[in-house]
């Protein structure tokens, strides 16, 4: 049975630096980047380990040094070995910054988290990023593999591998092409500036095997909307917004399975006091709260039906999960929560359902794209400041009397396409995509969303 990330390195510790720090191009790497960065910089090292010879370089380059990582062993001897350095434990994909950085490390520590979670944490290392800042990514090529090792997962494009004998002991593993990984930086809003390919030979007892490596170095655009990057993917495809109905029973075993525990928290912290409107979908329509001083009185309405409220009547307006269904976005903007560019579950409607489609020509679903238009609209409108939040929603799909990926693959498929001729190879299709989803993420299907807060403010900052 194949060990976590942090059970792994926590048994590794040192002997991981005694195999891998050597590498000249890797400090060949740091060096290039280092003459990228003004002095005195910050920095954040992802999946730090002992420290050597990322940290170690960039801190006595000057630098200001943080580093997290999964593994305490690792942190700690990152601390005892990395002078100025502040380094703590964290997982990456939960892990909150309290700034933003001038350069942001992740050198071969993204391997043992899923497809989905490396496509959020793209997203997420360039949110972190400064204006113009610097990624450093280390990984290795799913083309490098020996034939034969993995599974390919057509949903994210990349390589299983499952119970991998590495370093003596046994992982989990993902690797993407090196074209796919350039074509993800971009999406987040990253230009590649340089990537450099080349062979390894561990210096380890038990692992003396040459291992393909890359370090890529990619730089965040400066202030212009890419610099965004959880409106992404990028590019934002231009065009007619075209509202789409969700097929009604679907939707509500979906939202059934949803958990929104961290979007209400959240929407709380957003709507304390004064008179509220929260607008929900409901199976035909929308559903709105008004809720004044704790009093709350439910509505129903058609999509198609103007709001039926005044202007100026509320001291916040929320907008969950709307826009998609409304014929003028305009007419309904105000505060709103849509798929973050990661979001699993469009991934696997994007990847494996829309090229089945029989009138194709139709556009995937693209996560930003209202709120791209939503931004730009309330900018123009009065609301001075814009900023976006990551808020992660699972949905549960644990029913133990059916297989789950069959279920799963009739909600997927049902919600956008339950009256296109090729439903059923949709299904299909996704059913073994979704079993190889669940030996990863059992009973899980990550539908992350990002929530765009406009306030008149413009003293909070946001990158
Ligand atoms: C292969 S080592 C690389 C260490 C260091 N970046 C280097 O190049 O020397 C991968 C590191 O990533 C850390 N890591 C793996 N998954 C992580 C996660 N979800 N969050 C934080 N750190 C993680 C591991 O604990 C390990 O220390």
């Amino acid at each position: 049975m194949a060990i976590t990330a942090e059970v792994l390195y926590d048994i590794l510790g040192k002997r991981y630096e005694d195999a891998y720090a050597t590498s000249p191009n890797l400090c060949a790497t740091v060096e290039s980047a280092i003459k990228m960065l003004d002095p005195n910089s910050t920095i954040l090292d992802v999946g730090c380990g002992t420290g050597k010879p990322v940290s170690h370089m960039l801190a006595s380059a000057g630098h200001d040094v943080s580093g997290i990582d999964i593994s305490q062993h690792m942190v700690d001897i990152a601390t005892a070995q990395v002078p100025g350095g502040h380094f703590q434990k964290a997982d990456m994909r939960t892990y909150e910054p309290s700034r933003h950085f001038d350069a942001v490390f992740s050198v071969y520590s993204m391997y043992q988290i899923s497809p989905g979670e490396t496509y959020a944490m793209v997203f997420r290392l360039a949110e972190w990023l400064k204006e113009g800042g610097i990624l450093v990514l280390g990984v290795t090529s799913s083309t490098s593999l020996l034939a034969g090792l993995g599974e390919y997962d057509a949903t994210w494009d990349c390589v299983r591998v499952m119970n991998r004998r590495w370093m003596a002991q046994l992982t989990n593993q993902v690797f993407f092409s090196i074209e796919r990984w350039k074509r993800l930086l971009e999406s987040a809003g990253l230009a590649v500036l340089d990537v450099r390919q080349f062979t390894y030979r561990p210096d380890d007892p038990d692992h003396r095997v040459r291992e393909e490596h890359s370090l890529i170095i990619a730089r965040k655009a400066a202030r212009k909307a890419a610099s965004l990057p959880f409106l992404g993917p990028y590019p934002i495809p231009q065009g007619q917004h075209v509202p789409y109905h969700l097929n009604g029973p679907s939707w509500s075993q979906l939202s059934n399975r949803m958990d929104y525990t961290v979007l209400d928290s959240m929407l709380k912290n957003y709507t304390r006091g004064g008179r509220s409107l929260l607008l929900k979908n409901s199976n035909e329509g929308f559903s709105l709260t008004v809720d004044t001083m704790g009093q709350a009185k439910e509505y129903t309405m058609q999509f198609r039906e103007d709001i039926p409220f005044p202007d100026g009547q509320f001291e916040s307006v929320t907008a969950v999960s709307t826009l998609n269904h409304v014929d003028s976005i305009t007419k309904t903007l105000r505060d709103a929560p849509g798929g973050a560019p990661w979001n699993e579950l469009v991934q696997f409607q994007n990847a494996i359902c829309t090229p089945l489609m029989k009138n194709n020509g139709a556009s995937p679903n693209h996560q930003g794209y209202l709120l791209d238009i939503a931004a730009k609209y309330l900018l123009d409108h009065g609301f001075g400041h814009i900023e976006l939040k990551q808020v992660p929603v699972r949905c549960e799909f644990t029913d133990s009397v059916v297989d789950n990926s069959t279920v799963a693959s009739e909600i997927i498929a049902g919600l956008r396409y339950s009256a296109d001729p090729n439903l059923e190879k949709m299904k299909e299709r996704l059913i073994p995509q979704l079993q190889m989803h669940f030996q990863g993420t059992p009973g899980v299907i990550g539908c992350d969303m990002i929530m765009l807060v406009a306030s008149p403010s413009t003293t909070t900052g946001c990158a």
